[in-house]
């Protein structure tokens, strides 16, 4: 299995690491200025007076258990929106490399190809064929410029997977050539598991998986980066060193014993059981023409007149997502799957549009 660190941007592959505060919880900290006296109303059981671990071990360790691989595979950070910074960063150099998106799509691949001065290559999903990836095409679209390939499995804001053997396919022929990037934000929702079972057997292969949407966390901003011990290496002598707060440590460390993940797990089968009643729902609204299958916590609409629904969501006292203008989605609405009670609410409210 070849490795990938060839194509990481030579500054960042020269960069001594940074070195934080010494971490040992057995000596006293005179070495990091922090103040010795926690406040009175301090929550939390490491204190908020001290630095966090950095790439707290407990995390890694609790954050690779869940997700079935080393410890040495995973990079956490503030959500999987950091990873993708820290992957661009990593391997983009300005001016001179690409990242390849297929649009519609999340639109943080752009963005932080943007940022950091990188080119943005778009091979659109095949819109007449329900938003499936074209895999020829992005094979064929990759250049020697390219250093990233982002794929969303399953997509925001289409809602539908990626098989498995098109990532294989795509992973094969890119070998030594570009990191393709597995984004798996919603895969706990999905029918087919993660593809973390690829990762051992492509060098080339990453994973960005998040805690924000199955696991209720979105406000404790955690994710991570599972790759190759040599990519999290390299990603881990970027991110700042106290990038993951105390609280969001302990927070997610709870998050992590199992009758939480129990929890987590029987609100997962409760969204996929609100999904389907939403979606038969609103496939019967007047100015809903399409409703999309989805494999996430959200549904895509096809509309005859979004404005109007868009209108009426609000007068409902109900935000929904207007993607308008992403690339094939001209008259769609993203929403997401609420509790029974929000989603009766939207459904009432689109029907009086
Ligand atoms: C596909 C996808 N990836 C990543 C993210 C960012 O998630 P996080 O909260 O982990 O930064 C989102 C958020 O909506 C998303 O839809």
């Amino acid at each position: 299995m070849s490795g990938v660190l060839h194509l990481a941007r030579p500054e960042v592959l020269a960069l001594a690491p940074y070195s934080p505060a010494r971490w040992d919880p057995s000596l006293v900290r005179l070495h990091a200025n922090e103040n010795p006296w926690r406040r009175a109303a301090d929550p939390t059981r490491a204190g908020l007076n001290r630095y966090p671990e950095p790439q707290s071990s407990a995390l890694t360790a609790g954050l690779a258990s869940l997700y079935g691989v080393n410890p040495a595979q995973v990079t956490v950070g503030r959500g999987s929106d950091e990873g993708i910074d820290l992957l661009v960063r990593a391997f983009c150099s300005a001016g001179s490399n690409d990242v390849l998106v297929c649009p519609p799509t999340f639109a943080m691949y752009r963005f932080a190809a943007a940022v950091q001065g990188a080119g943005i290559v778009e091979v659109p999903l095949r819109v007449g064929a329900s938003f499936a990836l074209d895999v020829d095409a992005v094979i064929g679209a990759c250049t020697p410029a390219t250093r990233l390939v982002f794929l969303c499995s399953p997509n925001n804001p289409t809602g539908n997977a990626i098989h498995p053997n098109d990532i294989e396919r795509i992973a094969v022929a890119l070998a030594d050539r570009a990191l393709v990037i597995i984004d798996e934000a919603y895969v706990e929702f999905a029918e087919g598991g993660s593809m973390t079972p690829l990762l051992d057997r492509h060098a080339n292969l990453a994973i960005l998986r998040t805690l924000s949407k199955a696991y209720g966390m979105a406000g404790a901003r955690c994710g991570a980066v599972l790759a190759s011990p040599e990519v999290t290496g390299l990603l881990r002598r970027l991110i700042p060193p106290y990038a993951v707060t105390v609280q969001t440590i302990e927070a997610v460390l709870d998050a992590l014993a199992p009758e939480r993940l129990a929890e987590a797990r029987r609100q997962v089968e409760r969204i996929k059981a609100e999904r389907a009643r939403l979606f038969a729902q609103l496939t019967r609204v007047p100015l809903v023409s399409k409703v999309w299958p989805s494999e996430t916590n959200f549904l895509l609409i096809s509309s005859r007149d979004a404005g109007r629904l868009l209108d009426a969501g609000i007068r409902g006292g109900l935000l929904v997502r207007d993607v308008r203008s992403q690339a094939g989605l001209g008259n769609c609405l993203r929403v997401t799957v609420g509790t029974p009670e929000e989603n009766d609410r939207l459904v009432a409210s689109l029907e009086a549009a």
